[in-house]
């Protein structure tokens, strides 16, 4: 089915989200969508999925002009949407997902259902049980559900909000070679990401918004300069990695022990020096997030100590078992990457959020404090966005920024969990400055990333993760993509 859109129009308030964009994707054919954080991608999604309805402009699909006031609509019409955060129901099973999609009424055909699902993954090499829970699946299974629920209803135009970040590479290649095969098959698929280089490897044509407006497309081969330019107005260089690391030591971790349903973690030791950037490179689901968690309080460690050490004579605190409270008291910071579900809470203001996580000095909140608080955090840390700003109607990107605003002073230790996903580059750089920052005053960070370029460029040394296994530390200068890639994937361990 071919896709018109002309002349939209969105505002939000003083903000023209999307300002007169017309954009055509033929059938059969893989369209990219390019643009920086707030440019718009989203909104003109939303509104070819009918969750949100554009102020002016129309939309055609195979040349008829239609209507669309619900994703109700846009599901009958053959328009299906991924979007940037999970829409399933995670306390209910696989299919009782599909069934309460659909248009089945009050008996539907569960066994029939089941027998489609299960042909439908067939296809796609996907492995879902259906009778699983929701809630066990991860990131990229919960996508793949997603998809082959759009499909089953009929989508004959896909439209997918960055949808590789928080996946594995190997989930990534699935993806991919998925969203192939549904173009050879004759679908329009319209891809929304921040990466050039999977919207080089993947799409026939690219679009690039900035400002809600449309500033042109190109078609292979793709000059990714031209695309950079495009997407923020001028070529952007990243900086040198400087190194903050002192040779002094802030943490160390030794024996320490995680037993999870899925995955045991035995003995991992290493320790974290002051002003150091530690990288956990690994699948998802290798144990980074596991060891993570165990560092930020969140998660007990059957076993083990994670030592933080007092003072120049080396006095240490083995804050192991203790509780969260006593972690955060110390300065120790946890950004988990499920940002609306765990990071932030959707209908409160930014500066609500501000207010909640500073330190509690009273039973008040001092309204003018928290004003002028959240004014300077926003410029900090270059939110689009006011004080009054509900966390919801900001874009991705931006809720990424916020949950990096609402960090203490000082800190100690920051545990990262995909910190920069979701962001263009140029926020991307913006915001390791600001992480760089704090390591000068002394503060460490753990971070994990998918992103192996990340992972190396911004780390001083790198554990990697696999089933469980931790490497020893590498000095990030001395590791090449490749090696990481090895090791990620099962290879090069003892
Ligand atoms: N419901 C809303 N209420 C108010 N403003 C909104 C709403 N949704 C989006 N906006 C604003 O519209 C602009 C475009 O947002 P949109 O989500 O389309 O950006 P995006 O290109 O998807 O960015 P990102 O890459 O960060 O996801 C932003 O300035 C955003 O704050
Ligand atoms: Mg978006």
């Amino acid at each position: 089915m071919d896709v018109e859109l002309i002349n939209i129009h969105k505002r939000f308030g003083k903000v023209h989200a999307n300002n007169g964009i017309s954009l055509t994707v033929k059938s059969g054919t893989v369209q990219g969508i390019l643009g920086e954080n707030g440019a718009g991608k989203s909104t003109l999604m939303k509104i070819l999925s009918g969750f949100i309805q554009a102020d002016s402009g129309d939309i055609l699909l195979d040349g008829k002009k239609v209507t669309i006031h619900s994703p109700a609509d846009s599901v009958k019409l053959g328009i299906g949407m991924l979007h940037q955060d999970p829409q399933d129901f995670p306390p209910m099973k696989v299919v009782d997902n599909l069934i309460i999609g659909s248009p089945m009424g009050l008996f539907p055909d569960r066994k029939k259902i089941i027998r489609e699902f299960e042909e439908l993954q067939k296809q796609f090499n996907f492995s879902i049980s259906p009778e699983t829970y929701v809630d066990t699946l991860t990131v990229g299974e919960r996508q793949q559900l997603e998809i082959l629920r759009l499909l089953w209803l009929g989508a004959e135009v896909l439209i997918l909000d960055e949808p590789t970040t928080g996946i594995s590479a190997s989930q990534k290649d699935l993806l991919f070679a998925t969203i192939r095969k549904l173009a050879a098959q004759g679908k329009a698929i319209l891809f929304v990401s921040h990466k050039l280089d999977e919207v080089e490897a993947l799409c026939s044509q690219v679009v690039v918004f900035r400002q809600g407006i449309n500033m042109g497309s190109m078609t292979p081969p793709y000059q990714t300069d031209k695309l950079v330019e495009m997407m923020f107005g001028k070529s952007i260089v990243r900086s040198e990695n400087v190194c903050e690391k002192q040779e002094d030591k802030s943490f160390e971790i030794e024996e320490l022990r995680i037993d999870d349903v899925r995955l045991a973690i035995r003995d991992v030791n290493f320790c974290i020096q002051k002003g150091e950037v530690i990288g956990l490179a690994g699948m998802e689901g290798s144990g980074q997030a596991l060891i993570l968690r165990a560092l930020a309080g969140i998660l007990r460690p059957t076993g083990g100590h994670i030592y933080m050490i007092e003072g120049a004579d080396g006095g240490r605190i083995d804050l192991a078992g203790k509780h969260y409270f006593t972690y955060r008291d110390h300065g120790i910071h946890f950004l988990p990457a499920a940002r609306l579900e765990e990071g932030l809470i959707q209908g409160l203001s930014l500066a609500e959020h501000f207010a909640l996580a500073e330190e509690q000095t009273g039973f008040m909140v001092d309204r003018d404090q928290v004003e002028n608080l959240s004014k300077k955090r926003i410029t900090d840390f270059n939110i689009h966005g006011t004080p009054e700003s509900r966390i919801e109607e900001l874009s991705g990107g931006n809720q990424q920024r916020a949950e990096l605003a609402l960090m203490r002073d000082p800190l100690r230790l920051l545990l990262l969990e995909h910190p920069t996903r979701g962001l263009d580059i140029e926020s991307a750089m913006y915001i390791w400055g600001k992480l760089k920052q704090r390591c000068e005053d002394g503060a460490s960070i753990v971070f994990i990333s998918s992103d192996l370029d990340e992972v190396i460029h911004y780390s001083d040394r790198i554990l990697v993760f696999y089933g469980g296994k931790v490497s020893p530390a590498f000095e990030a200068s001395s590791v090449t993509i490749d090696m990481l890639g090895q090791l990620i994937g099962g290879k090069g361990w003892s």
